[in-house]
């Protein structure tokens, strides 16, 4: 049967470059909040009673998005799917609660990764502006800088990713995203993985975790 997979873990984690792995190992839908939004950047949300009038302002600000947005577009990625690995929602405890209303998980795992690597990890994170492919200026570098191994396409920095903002992700994700970690934890249902090895490592981890 399809497997449903939760992964969790801060800003940088690797969430996106694990998920997309896993997704392509055992044939699963990668579900991911973060792209989905910036996919719709400029949504107009100023029919709602909400801080800003659309998702941009948000993640430049590394706030997040409200609950009503992200859960309508969870509700809907997931009804088209059979089995999936989910990235970067729920980031809250009333996201945790909506998302055990609508479907159940198989395995929720956490991968740890302590703050200085995380920042580190963002900061130097480059993306490609065509296929959406990520690399790393030292972790991960393309063969040519500044320019995508897979398509040519030009690596530009996201948005976020400036340290100031992403301290300030990091900061809500603390405030926020922990206590959703704690909630899997005290419920036995959250699996640790040391997310500071090689991507190759955490991969061989992961896959373990989800035939186990
Ligand atoms: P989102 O896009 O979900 O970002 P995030 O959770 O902040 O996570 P990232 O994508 O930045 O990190 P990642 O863990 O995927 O790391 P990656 O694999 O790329 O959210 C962005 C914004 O959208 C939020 O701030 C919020 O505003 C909004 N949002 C999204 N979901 C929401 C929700 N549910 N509710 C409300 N708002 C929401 O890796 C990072 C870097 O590290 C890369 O350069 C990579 O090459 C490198 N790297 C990866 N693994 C390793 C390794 N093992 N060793 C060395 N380097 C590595």
């Amino acid at each position: 049967m399809s497997k449903h997979i939760l992964l969790l873990g801060a800003p940088g984690a690797g969430k996106g470059t694990q998920s997309k792995r896993l997704a392509a190992e055992f044939d699963l839908e990668h579900v991911t909040t973060g792209d989905a939004l910036r996919a719709n950047k400029d949504m107009d949300l100023s029919h709602m009673d909400t801080e800003f009038d659309t998702p941009r302002a948000y993640m430049e600000a590394g706030e997040l998005v409200p609950d009503e947005v992200v859960n309508e577009i969870v509700v809907t990625a997931l009804a088209d799917a059979d089995g999936f690995v989910l990235d970067g929602y729920p980031r809250n405890i009333e996201q945790a609660e909506f998302l055990s209303e609508i479907t159940d998980l198989d395995a929720a795992v956490f991968l740890d990764v302590s703050e200085e690597e995380l920042v580190d990890r963002l900061t130097g994170r480059r993306v490609c502006s065509e296929c959406g492919a990520s690399y790393h200026v030292e972790f991960a570098p393309p063969e040519e800088a500044g320019v995508c191994d897979e398509c040519g396409g030009e690596l530009t920095q996201r948005d976020d990713d400036t340290e100031e903002t992403v301290r300030e992700r990091l900061r809500v994700y603390y405030e926020n995203t922990e206590p959703v970690v704690e909630h899997y934890r005290e419920r036995g249902e959250l699996v640790e993985v040391d997310g500071e090895g090689t991507p190759d490592e955490v991969f061989a981890e992961l896959v373990a975790v989800v035939e186990d």
